[in-house]
């Protein structure tokens, strides 16, 4: 299967495709091109002398001093305004290629082969690019977009389970965000970290067509947009109260399990609608198959969360900005007022999010997940 379609932008619109194979295909390609890759994924470009700029892909990559590098790399490899610039790697290698290429003598084209599926699924599209300055992550950057997004699925299948569920975590998101429907065409599609190469891609589709329709309608973040941080501000907290020993996507599965007890007590109901507790269900056994999950859960404290939460840029001085499930089932932005009653509320919902988490980390089977990487301790 490929699906093709087009992100239209007021700077830019670019074709999105979606097949197994593409890369190589890509690759095979002529045309004056610089490429720059994830070092992870870099062996069969250089074999093929392709000559590519190679980055490993932590934090301190994508920092301003190391933009000289780049830049440099770029020049010795006589890019000029007609080369096309070709990244190829998750999210770190997405931010310094789009920057680079927004500010290389001022501007050039870029393509983007995403190949972790949090990026697959979710950050490839929309354009922006965020750097690190000092001790500041993503304070800088620009809105620069590519003129493709080649995504290949195929690439995606060396990643840990934990980096397969983080994706699948935001994907889940996004179509749920977009309503009941496009949920339950996401879950017959039977997405799971042991899915291969076509299923995921019809995953990554429906989950790109959809956050399009957020991007199309609002492209400036004002409204419809901001559902897509569903889950968001509780798990940023979580993120920052274990020292980012919860990797983001995961942190975000969790911090949708805490949204969902926030909307519960705000707008009880009998009986949760169906799609809702399937949703519920998906995104546990996401969460439930990253191993060393509940050593961390079992020492995160919910006054910590709550600081944490507290501080979140996106709340105003007397309303706590929340993103709940409604008691029929819509996703939905709610302000609260910024009192105790509130925070009570927040403060249970942490509670009800961690006692999830460890209920199921310890019902999973050890190993099940096949290949396992350990959570980092903090
Ligand atoms: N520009 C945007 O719109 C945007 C949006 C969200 C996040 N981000 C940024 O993206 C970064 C996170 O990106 P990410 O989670 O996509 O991953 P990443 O780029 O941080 O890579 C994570 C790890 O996965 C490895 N890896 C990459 N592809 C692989 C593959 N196919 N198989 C095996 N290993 C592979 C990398 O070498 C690295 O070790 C953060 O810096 C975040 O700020 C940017
Ligand atoms: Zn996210």
């Amino acid at each position: 299967m490929q699906a093709s379609f087009d992100i239209v932008a007021s700077n830019g619109s670019y074709g999105v495709s979606v097949a197994p194979g593409l890369l190589d295909a890509l690759l095979a390609e002529g045309g004056e091109r610089v490429f720059i890759v994830d070092e992870f994924l870099a062996a069969p470009l250089v074999t093929a002398g392709l000559n590519p700029i190679v980055v490993v892909a932590d934090e301190p990559a994508k920092s301003l001093d190391r933009m000289t590098d780049v830049i440099v790399a770029m020049r010795d490899r006589r890019a000029t305004r007609d080369t096309v610039l070709v990244a190829i790697g998750g999210g770190v290698v997405q931010d310094i290629a789009a920057f680079a290429a927004s500010i290389y003598m001022r501007g050039i084209p870029w393509i983007y082969v995403p190949t972790t599926l949090l990026s697959m699924a979710d950050s490839c599209i929309g354009g922006k690019s965020s750097i690190n300055v000092g001790k500041y992550k993503n304070i800088v950057g620009t809105i620069h977009p590519p003129i493709r997004v080649i995504i290949d699925p195929v690439v995606s299948l060396t990643l840990n389970v934990e980096q397969k569920a983080a994706g699948l975590c935001e994907a889940v998101k996004i179509c749920l965000c977009h309503g009941p429907s496009t949920l339950d065409a996401y879950l017959a599609l039977r997405p799971g970290i042991d899915a291969d190469a076509e299923r995921l891609s019809e995953v990554i589709a429906l989950t790109l067509r959809s956050k399009k329709w957020f991007i199309e309608v609002d492209e400036f973040d004002r409204s419809e947009r901001l559902l897509l941080n569903f889950g968001h501000t509780f798990g940023h907290a979580l993120e920052a109260a274990t020292g980012f020993a919860v990797s983001h996507g995961i942190a975000v599965g969790l911090g949708m399990l805490a949204a969902l007890h926030l909307g519960e007590a705000l707008d009880p109901v009998q009986v949760a609608p169906l799609h809702i507790a399937n949703f519920r269900n998906h995104v546990s056994e996401l969460v439930a198959s990253v191993d060393g999950l509940d050593s961390v859960l079992a020492r995160v404290e919910v006054p910590a969360l709550m600081d944490a939460f507290q501080s979140d840029k996106k709340h105003r001085r007397d309303l706590f900005a929340v993103i709940i499930v409604s008691g029929e089932g819509r996703v939905e932005r709610r302000m609260l007022p910024r009192d105790e009653a509130s925070s009570d509320l927040i403060a249970q919902s942490f509670a009800a999010m961690i006692a999830d988490g460890l209920s199921v980390s310890q019902t999973r089977q050890p190993g099940s997940a096949g290949e396992v990487m350990r959570i980092k301790s903090f």
